[in-house]
């Protein structure tokens, strides 16, 4: 069947769409096979890929008949794979991006403040290509390959030793001087000839071809049969370490010399660049040359060279404050917009989306993109039936950069934001001072409560196995969970399955027994899962780690209702969070319906306090001041340093405040410390408690 001759879901009939649903969710599953596990594919790509956009589009359009093991729930997930789990020793990070000079320039004068570098000390940065393929983690055990995984979600990855074993650039044995562990990092990445060659050997046999070298590198290591892997070309750059039981050099340049030496791959255009000047020179060079790589990068990492400086410098948000990748410019296309269509998330901010003529852009099918807000879509004069230049830059949301004015219809108007949500049809309004329009319906609006369900069910948040978002659509279209809570209770409603197409026996087992596995959760994730304004993880982590258990929590925002409260006051009083953060917090514990869903979460979850990993630093749990100045770090070492080891960094003392950490100049501060008796130490007092040096 061509497009053309397809129903458009609009006007299908619901019985029509769950037969075809059916035969979609059949079909689909009978190519993931062939492709996966038999690497036998036998359509195209293309082929394929109309399959799984024929079967997004009745699911949008029939939320309720989503079967629920169909092909729209394991959008993005890896496959279920035969798999063994690894838990990294030491977290594999994620980068943050750099799209400027100016970024860059930002980056390294962060780092200087951080570290409090005089202005004549050199900071010394390698940089080198950011290899587009899959990080891997390679665990040495007295010298020997032991264990070798995926990145996964960062802390638990999936153990492909076998398979990483077939690489000829990672040595299986390390020399005698190597630590008792040691962890090499790096990526695993195909050749573009290698790539073509793979390709036409794959068509030539009937296959399916791989869309870029990246994906054929992904697919070609995630194969369940390592003689499969063996077959492919795949090679590996080592760019980093893991846990090592001793440390063997002092930077990261001697690090990548020392890889060489003992037999792995680095990549030969890393250079160590000696100020952030030499360091955009060679991103210049590089980027220029890029065509011309055997192999594709998408842009160049800079890494702070000393090891003792990427050591206190730490990280933020499962990313080094060390280590930036500066992206190059972002892949364009032009298409036409044919609707803006407008989406009302969690919060009730009303997105408005371009809706587009599919295009392909750096490799990939595109056919929506962001437009901000209603100011962005003004100061960009977007209208229906433009013609639009669009681009992606790495995983960052496609963008529309431009309308091609000449090619805009003569009948064109432009866009009116609604005035009402067209979700719920409550009024939108706009906050003072902010550019989002929002919908002001609350949990009355179907969309809003859909999307605090689904963020509710999150990876971060509960994290339910099996119960992804299109099952929360669809239960909450047919009213069997309508609030968080409701998704505990769904125990209760077996017989509500019984007529529900797709539900065994056994999977609804497993999404009860998934369920109920989620009935004690950490506090942290609890508070993040409420989807409270402005509190994400970190945020969430701060509140859980300064309250310590919901219910101490709870209480203190609604008696920090009143803003002369102590309660606001040691609220505010947290680094971090501010005024608006505060306000949100409050407004969430103040709301009547609120109210009601935490209560009975309370009644069927248990919410286990916070535990400290660092239970044991002496400093865990306290409330630390910091004032005046610190002569042997910055403040921003300081505080993170501090909540490194779990203690609570405030910016004013009170009655809670454990210690007060006071340099020369310290005032008020101090003064009202004395007076309240709280002991107060010298910078090196201090960092003889917690057990480190500066510099
Ligand atoms: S360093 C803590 N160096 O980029 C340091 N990563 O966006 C973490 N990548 O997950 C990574 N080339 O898969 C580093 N020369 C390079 C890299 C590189 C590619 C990938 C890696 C990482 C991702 C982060």
């Amino acid at each position: 069947m061509t497009e053309k001759e397809m129903a458009a879901p609009e006007f299908m009939s619901e019985d029509a769409a769950r037969r075809e649903l059916k035969v979609l969710a059949a079909e689909i599953a009978r190519h993931d096979r062939l492709y996966h596990q038999q690497d036998a594919p036998e359509i195209t790509d293309a082929a394929y890929d109309a399959l799984r956009q024929r079967n997004d589009a009745l699911e949008a359009r029939f939320p309720h008949l989503v079967l629920p093991d169909g092909p729209g729930t394991r959008v993005g997930a890896a496959p279920s794979s035969g798999f063994a789990k690894v838990t990294h020793a030491q977290p594999m990070l994620s980068l943050a991006n750099a799209f400027s000079a100016e970024d860059v320039n930002e980056f390294t004068a962060r780092i200087r403040r951080f570290l409090n570098l005089p202005e004549a000390e050199p900071l010394a940065i390698v940089a080198e290509p950011k290899i587009d393929g899959l990080s891997a983690s390679l665990r040495y055990e007295n010298g020997v390959f032991t264990v070798g995984a995926t990145r996964g979600d960062g802390s638990v990855g999936e153990d492909i030793t076998a398979n990483l074993r077939t690489i000829p650039d990672i040595p299986e044995t390390l020399p005698e001087n190597a630590p008792d562990v040691f962890e090499v990092r790096g990526e695993v990445y195909m050749r573009r000839d290698d790539f073509f060659a793979l390709n036409e050997r794959q068509q030539a046999a009937g296959g399916k071809p791989f869309a870029n070298p990246r994906n054929a590198a992904a697919g070609s290591l995630r194969q369940i049969d390592s003689k499969i892997t063996a077959s492919r070309p795949l090679r590996f750059f080592a760019y980093a370490t893991g846990q090592t039981s001793a440390a063997i050099v002092q930077t990261h340049w001697d690090l990548l010399i020392r890889l060489k030496d003992w037999g792995f791959a680095t990549n030969p255009l890393a250079r160590c660049c000696n100020d952030t000047e030499a360091a955009l020179a060679l991103y210049a060079e590089i980027a220029a040359s890029r065509a011309t790589l055997p192999y594709d990068i998408d842009g160049i990492v800079y890494k702070v060279n000393r090891l003792d400086w990427q050591a206190r410098l730490g990280m933020v948000s499962r990313a080094p404050r060390w280590a930036i990748a500066h992206k190059f410019a972002a892949e364009r296309a032009q298409t036409i917009l044919h609707r803006i269509s407008i989406q009302v998330g969690r919060t009730g901010a009303l997105t408005p989306v371009a809706e587009l003529e599919p295009v392909t852009v750096g490799g990939v099918v595109v056919s929506r993109a962001t437009l901000h807000n209603a100011d962005e879509i003004a100061r960009k004069d977007i209208r229906a039936g433009d013609t639009v230049v669009i681009q992606r830059a790495g995983d960052v949301i496609p963008q529309v950069v431009e309308v091609v004015q000449k090619k805009r219809p003569a009948d064109s108007r432009p866009f009116d934001f609604p005035t009402q949500c067209p979700e719920c049809g409550s009024a939108v309004a706009q906050e003072e001072g902010e550019v989002v329009r929002r919908c002001t319906g609350g949990l009355v609006c179907p969309a809003q409560s859909l999307e605090k369900l689904k963020h509710f069910v999150s990876r971060n948040a509960f994290d339910i196995e099996g119960l992804g978002s299109k099952h929360i659509e669809a239960f909450q279209a047919d009213g069997l969970v309508r609030t968080p809570a409701d998704i505990f209770r769904l125990r209760d409603r077996r017989e509500a399955f019984a007529e529900r197409e797709g539900w065994g026996e056994q999977s609804l087992s497993n999404l009860l027994a998934a369920i109920d596995a989620r009935r004690t959760i950490p506090l942290e994730r609890f508070i993040y899962a409420l989807g409270v304004r402005q509190v994400g993880q970190a945020n969430a982590r701060l509140l859980a780690l300064n309250y310590g258990t919901f219910d101490a929590f709870r209480a203190a925002m609604i008696e920090a209702r009143n803003l002369d409260s102590e309660a606001m006051a040691s609220l505010m009083g947290i680094d971090g969070i501010g005024p608006s953060v505060a306000n949100d917090l409050v407004t969430f514990f103040a709301e009547d319906h609120n109210e009601a869903v935490l209560d009975d979460l309370q009644d069927i979850l248990t919410i286990e306090p916070f535990v400290q990993s660092s239970a044991d630093s002496p400093v865990a749990g306290k409330v630390i001041v910091f004032t005046g100045t610190l002569e042997k770090m910055t403040r921003g070492e300081a505080k993170a340093r501090a909540e490194s080891l779990g203690a609570k960094v405030s910016g004013s003392v009170s009655s809670k405040t454990d210690y007060v950490v006071a340099g020369p100049g310290a005032g008020s501060k101090a003064k009202k410390a004395a007076e309240l008796e709280i002991p107060i130490l010298s910078e090196d007092e201090w960092l003889d408690m917690v057990g480190g040096k500066a510099q």
